[in-house]
C-alpha cells in the first residue's frame, strides 16, 4: 500500500522469564521502517539491539518470551500470526543476516543448496530456473566463481565469501525488509568495507528497507537514513542520520558521538560516560535507566520518568534535563573506538 510504512513497530515490549519473573528487553519501542529506508540501531551491549530484531522475526523462544505492542508488517500484526504464518513470513518477505556466517550456515550442505532451500520453501519456481537463479544470486553478491560455490561446503570459503553467501540466501526471495545484526563484527577489517559495500548496493538496486543493527558509527554516517539510540532497552533517541550526527541531543548520544575518535580531539581527551549497561534484572523500573551513569548530575534535575518526545519535526529525545547537560572534566575518558 502506497504511503503505508513498511515495519511500524508500536510499544513493543519483550520480557524474558528469568526464574519466576519477566524482565523486559526491549521496552515501550516505537519505530518506522519505510519502503527503500535503511534504519541503523546502535547502542552498548546488552541494550537489546538482537532482542529487538529477533522480536520482529519471531524468533525467541515462546515459553520463555512475553511480547506486548504491536509489529506491523504490511498490515499484519507478526505478533499475532501462528509459527506457520510466521515461516511463510521470514526469509521472504523478511531476510535476516547475522554477525557469525559461519553459525549461520549449514556446515553438511553445499552453498547452492542453502540458497536453493529457501527459494524452494517460498517459491514455485522450477527446480532448473532455482538452479539459475541460485547462480545469478552469487554473482550478484560478489563471487568470483559461482559455479565453484555452488559446489564448495561453508568451511571451503574464506570468512567474507561465506557472509556473501549468508547476503544471498538473505535476498533470494526479494524481500521488502532485511534485517541485518552486525553483519560484519565477525570479519576482518578490510572485508567488513566490502560487505557494507555490497549491502548499500543491494540495498540501492533493490530498494529494500534495512534494520541495521551495528557498533560502527561510520557506517551508519555512511548507510543509514534514520537512527536510532537504544539504552538498557529503549530507545533515547531518534532522528534523521544528518540531524543525528549535527545536533545529537540527549547525554547518552553525546557520548557515543563523542567516542568517535576524530583527527582533531587529542588523545585521551574525549569525553565518554563511563560504566556498562546494567544487566536485566539490575535495571531501574522507575525513573530513567540512564541517571546511574551520570551521577553528577543533581537527582532534581534528572527527569522522573523521561518519554520519547518529538523536540523538533522528527527528532525525538527521551529527556528534558539535555539542555542542562555537559560533560564534567573530571569525566573525560579514554579514548573509545568501538561502543560496544
Ligand atoms: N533469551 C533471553 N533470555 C534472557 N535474557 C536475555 C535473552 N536474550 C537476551 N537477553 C538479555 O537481554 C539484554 C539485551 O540483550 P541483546 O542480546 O538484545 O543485546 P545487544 O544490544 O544485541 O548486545 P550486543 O551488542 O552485545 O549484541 C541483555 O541483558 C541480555 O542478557
Ligand atoms: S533524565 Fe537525567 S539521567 Fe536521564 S537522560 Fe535526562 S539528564 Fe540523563
Ligand atoms: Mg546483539
Amino acid at each position: 500500500m502506497e504511503n503505508q510504512p513498511l515495519l511500524q513497530l508500536q510499544n513493543l515490549r519483550t520480557s524474558f522469564r528469568i526464574q519466576d519473573d519477566y524482565y523486559a528487553a526491549v521496552d515501550d519501542v516505537t519505530l518506522t521502517v519505510n519502503e527503500n529506508e535503511v534504519v541503523a540501531i546502535v547502542g552498548e551491549s546488552g541494550c537489546g539491539k538482537s532482542a529487538l530484531a529477533l522480536s520482529v522475526m519471531g524468533l525467541h523462544p515462546l515459553d520463555r518470551t512475553k511480547l506486548d505492542g504491536n509489529v506491523n508488517f504490511n498490515g499484519r500484526n507478526l505478533l499475532s500470526l501462528s509459527t506457520g504464518e510466521m515461516n511463510k513470513i521470514r526469509g521472504k518477505d523478511i531476510g535476516m543476516i547475522f554477525q557469525d556466517p559461519l553459525t549461520a550456515l549449514n556446515p553438511l550442505m553445499t552453498c547452492g543448496k542453502q540458497i536453493e532451500e529457501s527459494m524452494n520453501y517460498h517459491t514455485k519456481l522450477s527446480g532448473s530456473e532455482i538452479k539459475a537463479k541460485t547462480l545469478e544470486l552469487l554473482k550478484k553478491v560478489g563471487i568470483p566463481n559461482p559455479e565453484r560455490t555452488y559446489k564448495q561446503y561453508p568451511h571451503e570459503l574464506s570468512g567474507g565469501m561465506r557472509q556473501r553467501v549468508v547476503i544471498a540466501i538473505a535476498i533470494s526471495c526479494e524481500p521488502s525488509l532485511v534485517i541485518a545484526d552486525e553483519p560484519t563484527t565477525a570479519l576482518d577489517v578490510t572485508i567488513q568495507a566490502q560487505i557494507m559495500d555490497l549491502l548499500k548496493d543491494l540495498q540501492k538496486q533493490m530498494k529494500t528497507g534495512i534494520i541495521l543493527i551495528t557498533h560502527d558509527l561510520g557506517v551508519v554516517a555512511e548507510m543509514a537514513d534514520k537512527v536510532a539510540v537504544m539504552y538498557a532497552g529503549e530507545i533515547v533517541e531518534l532522528a534523521d542520520v544528518n540531524t543525528l550526527f549535527k545536533n545529537p541531543l540527549h547525554p547518552y548520544t553525546r557520548s557515543l558521538l563523542n567516542s568517535i575518535p576524530s583527527t582533531n580531539t587529542a588523545k585521551g581527551r574525549l569525553h565518554v560516560i563511563q560504566g556498562i549497561v546494567p544487566s536485566l534484572q539490575k535495571l531501574p523500573r522507575k525513573g530513567c535507566r540512564f541517571k546511574g551513569r551520570i551521577n553528577w548530575v543533581p537527582d532534581h534535575e534528572h527527569e522522573e520518568n523521561p518519554v520519547l518526545r518529538e523536540v523538533e519535526p522528527n527528532h525525538f529525545v527521551r529527556c528534558t534535563c539535555y539542555k542542562n547537560f555537559e560533560f564534567p572534566q573530571s569525566d573525560i575518558g579514554e579514548i573509545n573506538y568501538d561502543i560496544s
